[in-house]
């Protein structure tokens, strides 16, 4: 009679948080807390298992009922499994085989071990972003066959992940310890299109020439705050996104953006940039955005005026001391496709006065440049 009250009692407060799945044993520890009796009432009619029956005046041996598969503390809905934030120091076993996300982000987790993903066959996307990760058995990984997104930031990796599932999409290692990146680090990862890899110590030519080369489908590549000094060579055709802001780099070659056909943002803000090779520019033909702001250019990159799909370029905090006719538009009739929208040009030495005019001939959106002035 006590176990039927407690059980209507509960089931509203199951039905108003569908998120809020408690396993069996916090059921029982809440109706510790509730009788403060220690005794536990049955939470189902117990009937013997067939073949064991309770021996006469002994009592049956209660038969527990099977929980629903979810790992002590995680929340689980549908094929969704979520273990954030609970200081766990290792994946939890048991999580059910048919899950398609599995979150373990904000623990305490230090190693991936060989059979920590074994059988998880359907898992898409995996998260272990702050954690303490340093060190993931090459075999890890190997079970996931159906994983296409791979969270992997804020952790103490010392290098990429090897052997990393080929159905792999987008790949995050944000915020690690990793120094270098091999030229054999991503290969056979043909389906890869985003790659997060900011914010890691990497020296001068910590990205080895060619390691983002045989990537067919990369679209996109985030090398943020790091210590590189050049553009990562050889980089795939496919690209269309590139940002490698806040770095060390000096100069732009125009052989490292060679063949790059698609490329259409350029992120190289906040480094040490004082050249951008004449070429540079007609290598990226469809190039949309261009952000060089906070560098030490001291002329405006050449190639502007012969691009056609240029919109928004960035110049602002640089050494620039002087703008010509020529830089932003084509001599003689606008050949160019499509518009500027964006130029900023404010904090360079060049006086918004000693700019001619004319140096914007081609943009009909008046709020499009913003000049401003140099302190
Ligand atoms: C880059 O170098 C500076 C100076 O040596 C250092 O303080 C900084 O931590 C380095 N950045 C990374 C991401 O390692
Ligand atoms: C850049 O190269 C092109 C093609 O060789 C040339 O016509 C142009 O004058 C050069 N621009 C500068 C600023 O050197």
């Amino acid at each position: 009679m006590r176990a039927a009250v407690f059980i209507i009692l509960l089931l509203p407060v199951c039905w108003t948080k569908p998120f809020q799945q408690l396993g069996f044993l916090d059921f029982m520890m809440e109706d510790e807390g509730v009788e403060g009796s220690g005794t536990v009432p049955p939470l189902l009619e117990v009937t013997p298992r067939p073949g064991r029956p309770g021996r006469p005046g002994q009592p049956v041996t209660p038969v527990i009922p099977t929980p629903p598969p979810c790992p002590f503390g995680c929340r689980c809905h549908l094929r969704v499994i979520q273990c954030s934030d609970l200081g766990l120091k290792e994946v939890p076993d048991k999580i059910p085989v048919d899950t398609t996300l599995l979150d373990l982000q904000n623990n305490k987790i230090g190693k991936i071990k060989e059979n920590d993903f074994k059988n998880m066959k359907f898992v898409q996307i995996l998260i272990l972003v702050n954690n303490k990760i340093t060190t993931i058995d090459p075999k890890a990984f190997a079970g996931l066959v159906s994983l296409q997104r791979l969270h992997l930031s804020k952790n103490l990796l010392k290098s990429v992940p090897q052997n990393m599932p080929k159905s792999l999409q987008e790949l995050r290692l944000h915020e690690n310890e990793i120094a270098e990146v091999k030229k054999s680090a991503f290969d056979g990862l043909s389906n890869l299109i985003v790659i997060e890899l900011g914010t890691n110590p990497f020296k001068n030519s910590g990205i080895e020439k060619a390691a983002f080369q045989g990537l067919k489908k990369l679209s996109y590549i985030r090398i943020a705050d790091t210590n590189i000094t050049t553009i990562p060579q050889g980089l795939p055709s496919s690209l269309s996104e590139l940002h490698l802001d806040g770095n060390s780099i000096t100069r732009v070659d125009a052989d490292s953006l060679k063949g790059l056909n698609n490329l259409a943002k350029l992120g190289l803000s906040y480094n040490k940039i004082t050249t951008v090779e004449n070429g540079s520019l007609a290598n990226v033909p469809h190039l949309r955005e261009l952000h060089l702001d906070h560098n030490v250019l001291t002329k405006i990159p050449a190639g502007l005026q012969d691009h056609k799909y240029i919109q928004v370029v960035y110049l602002h905090n640089n050494k620039i001391a002087a703008i010509d006719t020529n830089d932003f538009c084509p001599p003689g009739f606008n050949t160019k496709k499509a518009s500027y929208s964006g130029i900023s040009l404010f904090s360079n030495p060049v006086q918004y006065w000693e700019v001619p005019p004319s140096a914007f001939r081609c943009i009909f959106n008046r709020g499009a440049v913003h000049l401003g002035n140099y302190k």
